[in-house]
């Protein structure tokens, strides 16, 4: 925070400054259903994307990044188009996206910075966040969260192309520390379940591969596309009355039909609608197993979603899988599984703190062996939870004032 305060001050001499600091996120449970509107799981963790920004009166937008080089430089009038692979890309479908509902007059003057290295906790949705929370406070606008998710998810889909569904952004945005946020990504409703008394105290391992590449060179839309077809062929052999392609949604898919003409679904198709019941039972029992404290199943079902992800979403990568597999042998490893999409970044497990320095030795000891090409950028890394997105309080230091 000091080193992004002080850069902030270097290069705008502004004294005034606020802060915003945006977590990454992990889902534990309901992986790839999201963007079928299943329910998924999620948890913000400690480390953030922090914004250091202060508003400016003649429309500008300014922005330098600690991580990456370029400025990012704009009248919020005139948007300049997506580039692909540019980090500016989540200001300019930030402005777009609050653009749509709100008169925007000021801009604002900002560093930014994400800590971690690591790709696959969605630093693309803590940074967008970030951002539409900065033009809000600039603008004084008034903005409800769930809004905020929509904003941010509209970036995703419409500005950047990806296909994805809301957990990134629900995660992110709607988690409280010690609490398992639960999403329905049909209806929006949502819940935050707090962790039992019973159950021991986790941490979580971040074991990053050192493979980074956008989810939208991966097979990442192709996999949305599958599942789509998968519930069309379902609708066709029930009798459903037929909607376009693009409208279809496994969730609207009974349990019924599914268990009813799943043996007619060729190939892939009936093995992405094998991941995406099989993971809904999975959510709801580890929804159970948290409620009760029960973090050895809670774990289990982890690694069964992780196994699923693999075989039946047909989803991660080689380095991916070998951190999986590694993780599914490690003592005081509760559960793991990919953190996101699998296609890149990290896998992340629940762990018993107790099996810290044992758990990064197992990894050291086999995963640069493996990949000798991440050898210099994998990395084992151990967090705990926060809270959601938040502005940060300047003089009360640490004090969350939204
Ligand atoms: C990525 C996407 C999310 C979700 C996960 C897989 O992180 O951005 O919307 O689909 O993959 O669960």
């Amino acid at each position: 925070m000091r080193e992004l305060i002080n850069t902030f001050k270097r290069i705008y001499g502004d004294k005034e400054v606020k802060m915003i600091y945006s977590p990454l996120r992990i889902c534990p449970l309901g992986a790839h259903v999201d963007h079928q509107e299943g329910i998924v799981t999620g948890m913000a963790l400690d480390e953030n994307v922090e914004i250091a920004f202060a508003p400016s009166q003649d429309g500008y937008i300014r922005i330098s990044s600690i991580d990456f080089p370029d400025e990012e430089y704009f009248h919020i009038d005139r948007v300049p188009e997506m580039l692909p692979g540019f980090w500016g890309n989540y200001i300019r479908g930030a402005v777009l996206a609050l653009q749509q509902a709100h008169k925007l007059q000021y801009g604002f003057r900002a560093v930014i910075s994400g800590k971690l290295p690591i790709g696959g906790l969605s630093s693309s949705a803590a940074v967008t966040t970030a951002y539409l929370m900065a033009l809000i406070q600039a603008n004084l606008l008034t903005i409800s969260k769930e809004e905020l998710i929509s904003y941010s998810h509209w970036v995703e889909t419409e500005f950047i192309g990806l296909k994805n569904g809301i957990l990134d952004q629900s995660a992110n945005i709607l988690s409280e520390d010690d609490h398992l946020l639960v999403m329905d990504c049909q209806t929006g409703e949502h819940e935050l379940v707090k962790k039992s008394p019973e159950m021991p105290d986790f941490e979580i391992v971040v074991v990053y591969s050192g493979v980074s590449k956008a989810l939208m060179g991966t097979d990442y839309n192709n996999r949305v596309d599958e599942c789509k077809v998968a519930g069309w062929i379902v609708g066709e052999l029930a009798g459903l009355e037929r909607t376009a392609l693009q409208d279809v949604k496994l969730r609207n898919i009974s349990e019924e039909h599914y268990r009813k003409y799943r043996d007619q679904v060729p190939g892939k198709f009936r093995k992405r609608l094998d991941h995406f019941f099989t993971e809904k039972n999975r959510v709801l029992q580890g929804i159970e197993a948290w409620e009760q404290g029960d973090i050895e199943q809670f774990g289990k079902l982890m690694f069964a979603s992780g196994e699923s992800s693999i075989h039946q979403y047909e989803s991660g990568c080689p380095e991916l899988i070998t951190i999986y597999e590694l993780l599914k042998e490690t003592e005081g490893v509760y559960g793991a599984r990919f953190s996101g999409a699998g296609y890149r970044g990290c896998c992340i497990g629940l762990i018993n703190p107790a099996y810290k320095e044992q758990i990064k030795a197992n990894i050291d000891a086999v995963y640069p062996t493996q990949h000798p090409e991440y050898k210099d950028v994998y990395k084992v890394h151990f967090c705990k939870t926060n809270n959601g997105a938040r502005f940060v309080d300047q003089e009360e230091k640490g004090k969350v004032f939204e």
